[in-house]
């Protein structure tokens, strides 16, 4: 983590900025993001892509991240949008990004949805279903507008990443069953109100072998091929995201690798070709920052609890997929006292509220401040106010330079669209 170093003054420095610092002024928990890493990790694979001869559109998959301001970072590198619901759409719209540079996939789009991509014109919508092509054809007629579409199509390849995160298996509700999608695809080249423009695949999150990619890339090959032998044009595949990172000891997915696999698998094609990242431009970028409110003793003599003032309802993924995120402190010197064996917890009333157990950390006192690594992605965008927790506050960190970008949530907002009608009557004095 090339953005993150240690530094015995300052303690934990992003970028050119110690976290102490942003803590002092911000409380915790409080997430914080690297603009220059961003822009650095978007450079290396729109590189990666370049240098294997390929020019993919890329689009940020918006559900990881959805700030302003990371997508406007991101629109301004030249990134486009993967939306999967009305309220994305308009976000990335909110955020500057043209209408022609977004996509739009998801199971189950709603009349309105699919109406305002119609009215927006998005580049392609991915239609996941024979029931979504009818009702996008009728919703296009009764709009006077032409969708481009791509079909999502389910390469029944096991992508070899936590169940939860995995996308691309028939068992899965992802996408058009393989052994319909070309007959289908004919049925979209029949209907009116649509523009069929080739095919869509995302097999999984977090993914950091290419033997899945280069899988289902080639069944996709094989169905452009056939699609095309029976004489209907194809001229696009987006090949999805999920190229994984290292969150624990795994080898950070390659995006030379992936552009390597696309390129063996889909490069004789002649088809433009997109990409969907999220996770690989955005979570090494992020940290949150935490404090410990109390270390609590263990139980017969297990290990102690280590409570933060963090917790699922702020990063969900390791109740979720039980998913690692490395924990540092923040301070130097706590960095260096000996280290021991706890459970880091939330205070949140669930057994699921933890953040990792047995973990070995130098041994810290209540107070002491932490970072929890590589929640630029999937961490913010699933928070939640359970146990009325606001949500907690967003900086951006720029070289040497940082600004709140999102203020920490008042208590009052909790309740503040709360209605309670006359008939429940007041509280007893
Ligand atoms: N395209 C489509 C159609 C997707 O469904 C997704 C993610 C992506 C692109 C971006 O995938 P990425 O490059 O970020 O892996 N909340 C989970 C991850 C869920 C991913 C869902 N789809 C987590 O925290 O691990």
């Amino acid at each position: 983590r090339p953005h993150l170093s240690m530094h015995a003054l300052d303690g934990l420095v992003l970028e050119d900025v110690p976290l102490n610092a942003i803590a002092d002024a911000v409380g915790t928990p409080t997430w914080v993001m690297g603009a220059a890493t961003l822009r650095a990790r978007y450079r290396r694979l729109a590189g990666a892509m370049r240098d294997a001869g390929l020019t993919p559109s890329i689009y940020f998959a918006v559900k990881a991240n959805d700030h302003l301001a990371i997508l406007q970072i991101l629109a301004a590198e030249g990134a486009g949008a993967d939306v999967v619901s009305g309220g994305e759409l308009r976000r990335a719209r909110a955020a500057g990004v043209p209408a022609s540079r977004i996509v739009f996939s998801g199971v189950g789009k709603t009349a309105d949805e699919l109406r305002l991509a119609l009215a927006e014109g998005i580049a392609h919508v991915a239609v996941e279903s024979a029931e979504e092509l009818e009702i996008l054809s009728a919703l296009a007629v009764a709009a006077g507008r032409t969708a481009r579409i791509t079909l999502r199509v389910n390469p029944d390849v096991d992508a070899g990443t936590h169940e939860k995160i995995t996308t691309g298996l028939s068992t899965n509700k992802f996408g058009i069953p393989y052994a319909h999608a070309a007959d289908l695809y004919a049925r979209a080249v029949d209907l009116p109100g649509l523009l069929p423009l080739g095919f869509s695949l995302h097999i999984g999150s977090q993914i950091v072998a290419m033997a899945p990619y280069r899988a289902a890339f080639a069944r996709v090959a094989g169905l452009v091929r056939a699609v095309r032998a029976r004489g209907l044009p194809v001229e696009l595949v987006d090949c999805g995201g999920g190229l994984g990172i290292c969150q624990r000891d795994e080898i950070e997915g390659s995006p030379a690798a992936l552009a390597g696999a696309i390129r063996a698998e889909l490069g004789e094609l002649d088809v433009r070709l997109a990409i969907e990242p999220g996770r690989w431009l955005v979570g090494p970028t992020g940290v949150l920052l935490s404090r410990v409110i109390l270390r609590k003793a263990g139980f017969d003599g297990r290990p102690p609890f280590l409570i933060l003032d963090a917790a699922m309802n702020d990063l969900m993924r390791p109740s979720l997929y039980d998913a690692w995120h490395g924990i540092l402190p923040l301070s130097a010197r706590d960095a260096v006292q000996p280290v021991e064996s706890v459970n880091v917890v939330g205070p949140v009333c669930e057994s699921a509220d933890s953040f990792g157990q047995g973990r070995t950390l130098p041994r810290l006192e209540d107070g002491a401040r932490v970072a929890l690594l590589d929640t630029g992605a999937y961490g913010m965008v699933m928070s939640s106010t359970y146990n009325a927790r606001p949500m907690a506050a967003q900086v951006l960190v720029d070289g040497g330079r940082w600004t709140i970008i999102r203020d920490r949530q008042p208590v009052e907002a909790l309740w503040a669209a709360d209605r309670v009608p006359d008939w429940v009557g007041p509280a007893p004095a």
